[in-house]
């Protein structure tokens, strides 16, 4: 008996068809915008290397805020450049540092979305490593000291939910950290916040244009000492089982686009709600080739957004948040 032709085509027949049999919804609900923060009053500064993104001040970062808000988008996640860097990432978990003046001026103006803060030390320290780095005195090799960074990193995710962060998203990769900050958390009646862990973190060139956004490209060496080998993948589930273990709430993979196969590996084997970071280089290239006239950027990027969430994220962190949901709107 020959396959019928036509047994798969009738369910192409039309659009209503097709959306009858879809598996596969992507809806705002799944978008969580990336925002960049930096001192000053009035800064709405074009980042070039992510057409449509800025650096913002505290006062522009509320009416974006806002908008997006009102967009119905559930959360933001946020990424700070202080003025001033040190060896210790001090900016980091002051008080006055320039993650938790947004936050507050956020929960004052716009208190319908979640306000989910990066805990990594890089965009802080004057050498732009992830964490409190230490000479070798026998070596001379410097290497990030993982003890002393933890300790760093339960202060900053302490003092970002003080002023009133909703999720901390640990994106160090230091070993230990989110059983770290679970406790610190806890201990400081925390135990109601989330934590997002970037759990499967590879080292990646997709972040080039994010290190221009941030300013946090490392002053020498790499981060290849504590991010993930692009050619692992069961390495992937073991980090995620033990974030997992040392209490992730929310676990994430990312970049996203090349990483697809690890998404759908932790969604099957773990059944826990997956993030995906569809990051900066991910974004700009298609965006450049938009700008070329060589791609249609808003179809190109459904076709993204819509296959991460196929591969089993649930969220998916992207600087298209804002125009796809507009598009999503008004499909
Ligand atoms: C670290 C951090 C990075 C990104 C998110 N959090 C940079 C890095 O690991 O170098 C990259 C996100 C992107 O490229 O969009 N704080």
């Amino acid at each position: 008996m020959g396959f019928p032709e036509h047994r798969l085509r009738r369910l192409r027949k039309n659009e209503n068809m097709r959306r009858m049999v879809r598996e596969t919804h992507l809806s705002i609900d799944n978008l969580i915008m990336p925002l960049f923060v930096r001192p000053g009053k009035g800064i709405k500064q074009p980042i070039p290397s992510m057409p449509g993104n800025y650096q913002m001040s505290v006062d522009k970062l509320v009416e974006e805020v806002k908008i997006l808000e009102g967009l119905g988008i559930p959360g933001i996640i946020l990424f700070g450049i202080p003025d001033k860097k040190d060896e210790m990432g001090s900016d980091a978990y002051s008080e006055e540092g320039i993650i938790q003046k947004a936050i507050i001026a956020i929960k004052k103006e716009a208190q319908n979305i979640l306000v989910i803060t990066d805990v990594c030390m890089c965009e802080y320290t004057s050498h732009g490593h992830c964490g409190f780095v230490r000479r070798d005195e026998k070596t001379g090799h410097f290497d990030v000291d993982n003890d002393m960074t933890l300790e760093l990193l339960v202060k900053e995710s302490v003092s970002h939910v003080k002023a009133g962060a909703d999720i901390v998203a640990p994106s160090d990769m230091m070993d230990g950290r989110v059983g770290a900050i679970r406790d610190g958390l806890d201990e400081n009646g925390f135990e109601h916040i989330p934590i997002m862990a970037y759990s499967a973190k590879y080292s990646s060139g997709f972040y080039g244009p994010f290190r221009e956004a941030a300013e946090s490209t490392p002053g020498f060496g790499d981060r290849s000492s504590y991010q993930m080998d692009p050619h692992n993948a069961n390495e992937a589930l073991r980090e995620v089982a033990l974030d997992i273990e040392e209490g992730a709430d929310i676990v994430m993979v990312k970049p996203a686009l090349a990483y697809l196969d690890i998404i759908r590996m932790i969604k099957d084997k773990f059944n826990y709600p997956v993030a995906a970071y569809n990051v900066s280089g991910e974004f700009s290239v298609v965006k450049a080739a938009a700008e070329k006239g060589w791609i249609d950027e808003k179809r190109v990027a459904l076709e993204i957004l819509t296959g991460i969430k196929r591969a089993g994220a649930d969220m998916i962190l992207t600087y298209w948040a804002k125009d796809a949901a507009q598009w999503l709107k008004n499909k």
